[in-house]
């Protein structure tokens, strides 16, 4: 439920649901006494979930009023922190790698892949509010590169083809499996091992990564 449809708040207000404040009485709890404001990085994330992933200025001040800070403090973290948006963004919330491990293995590709199948430059959103898709710098799966981050899921080792292949599955509504699209078990070589192998044969072990 987003945060305007809410019975009982007015246009532009936010709380939230009974659910949420519960988590989010549950998050303040792992904190000690008077350090409730150690929480804001959580509660303003449970926010932006509620209120379909991007966080009005009545989102962060609600958050602030919770914690007893000053609204200033929490939107100082909201603004500094690329993790949260502050304004709309599509269902599907296409974050695409372009830092120089995922540049060397073909950002490029994957990023014009996006702009070819949507129609729209990084930073836009697709006019049925489907698609946003932005550039962003490292997401930590620098080994599976070029990768993308599509809400919370990560899509790896990224070609342009399975790149469409994922917005595709996406735009009807199916959801693509996440993880490298090359076929490889996790961060195993892409060519299968390649160190202890016949140490792995004699013990009578498959090495690992091998079909
Ligand atoms: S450089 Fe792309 S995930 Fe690290």
């Amino acid at each position: 439920m987003s945060a305007a449809t809410v019975p009982g708040t007015a246009p532009g207000s936010f709380q939230f649901t009974p659910e949420n404040m519960e988590l989010a009485q549950r998050i303040i709890a792992k904190y000690p006494p008077g350090r409730q404001q150690s929480a804001v990085m959580p509660l303003l994330d449970l926010a932006q979930r509620q209120n379909d992933n991007w966080l009005p200025e009545a989102a962060i001040n609600y958050v602030a009023d919770l914690l007893e800070m000053p609204r200033i403090r929490a939107k100082e973290v909201a603004t500094f922190y690329t993790m949260y948006n502050l304004k709309p963004v599509g269902k599907h919330f296409v974050q695409v790698c372009t830092t120089t491990p995922c540049w060397l293995r073909g950002s490029d590709d994957v990023l014009h892949a996006c702009e070819k199948k949507l129609g729209i430059k990084p930073g836009e959103t697709t006019a049925d509010g489907q698609f946003t898709v932005i550039e962003v710098e490292c997401l930590g799966a620098c080994v599976n590169a070029p990768m993308m981050q599509v809400n919370d899921d990560f899509y790896e080792d990224l070609t342009a083809e399975t790149t469409e292949a994922i917005l595709d599955k996406l735009a009807r509504g199916e959801k693509p499996v996440p993880g490298p699209q090359s076929g490889r078990k996790g961060s195993y070589p892409i060519g299968g091992p390649t160190t202890l192998v016949e140490q792995a044969i004699r013990a009578g072990v498959k090495p690992a990564g091998q079909k």
